[in-house]
């Protein structure tokens, strides 16, 4: 017998955003997956309101934090990872393609010379099908790029913490159009997730929730093949990718793009202070 997983919720209305603590049982080990660091971008001041709820969380459950995962380099909200690894310990991990994003971004922002695109931020890099240990739980890594290069999707037994591949349903996938991302590689990263057994539980990234109805994220194998809007059972690659590539051409860059990325490629680091102690976020104008 397998154990099956606890997944905890944590839902952050200003990005949309989901955030999971995984584990067997209460005083044993856990991950924590996509944690959000509080951003106002009028002010430029971070908060830990939504990272606290977190690690009230795991100190009530009495969990010792082994992971703290990134699926990918999230476009719209800042990592808690570094913050949450301060006060509560654990490594950071996420996909070994991740240098590829580095790369481009330390290219697009001019990051400092001291800032190497070799994932050396994150405590561990993953490969796909790589499995880690959480308590008595098997992680493994699922590589499922197309949104990103560098994006995991993590199964945790019958639990899958799908990043930005899949959204629920009635809202259907992620965009393709950031540096690296393809709607055909999705397209395979979505079909590797819906080969799972059909009553696989599924945990969304992000909900952007229709009008009249409250944020959702779990879901099964079985109803995203039945009903996913972009990606159900039927619908071919060729389908998949005009529908992607004309609906891309409409969105708007997310709202916090720019400080999130420089930010998440450091691992949820802020960049380092200046001469005057203040650390400073860049806006690369007409780059993106
Ligand atoms: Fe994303």
């Amino acid at each position: 017998m397998h154990p099956v997983p606890v997944v905890k919720a944590f839902f952050d209305p200003a990005t949309w955003t989901v955030s999971y603590v995984v584990y067997a049982e209460p005083g044993g080990h856990c991950a924590i997956v996509d944690a959000v660091l509080d951003y106002d971008p009028k002010s430029g001041r971070t908060s830990t309101t939504s990272a606290d709820q977190i690690a009230d969380y795991v100190r009530a459950q009495q969990l010792t934090v082994q992971w703290l995962l990134e699926t990918h380099a999230h476009a719209d909200h800042l990592s808690a990872a570094h913050y949450l690894r301060g006060i509560l310990g654990g490594k950071i991990a996420i996909g070994a393609p991740i240098t590829h994003v580095q790369k481009v971004f330390k290219s697009i922002f001019h990051l400092e010379d001291s800032f190497a695109p070799d994932g050396s931020q994150f405590d561990h890099l993953l490969h796909d099908g790589e499995v880690i240990a959480v308590g008595p739980l098997s992680l493994r890594a699922l590589s499922v790029p197309g949104h990103t290069p560098a994006c995991m999707a993590y199964q945790v037994e019958d639990a899958v913490f799908v990043g930005d591949t899949l959204f629920m349903p009635d809202v259907g996938t992620a965009r393709c159009d950031f540096p690296g991302g393809d709607p055909h590689t999705l397209y395979q990263s979505v079909q590797r997730l819906l080969s799972l057994p059909d009553t696989t539980r599924l945990f969304m990234c992000h909900d952007y929730p229709p009008a009249g109805r409250s944020a959702q994220w779990e879901t099964t194998v079985a109803e995203q093949k039945a009903a996913n809007i972009h990606v159900h059972k039927g619908v071919t690659e060729a389908e998949f990718v005009a529908m992607r590539q004309a609906r891309d051409a409409t969105l708007a860059m997310p709202n916090l793009i720019l400080p999130a990325v420089q930010v998440n490629i450091r691992a949820g680091a802020l960049p380092p202070p200046e001469a005057n102690g203040v650390a400073y976020l860049k806006i690369p104008l007409n780059a993106l």
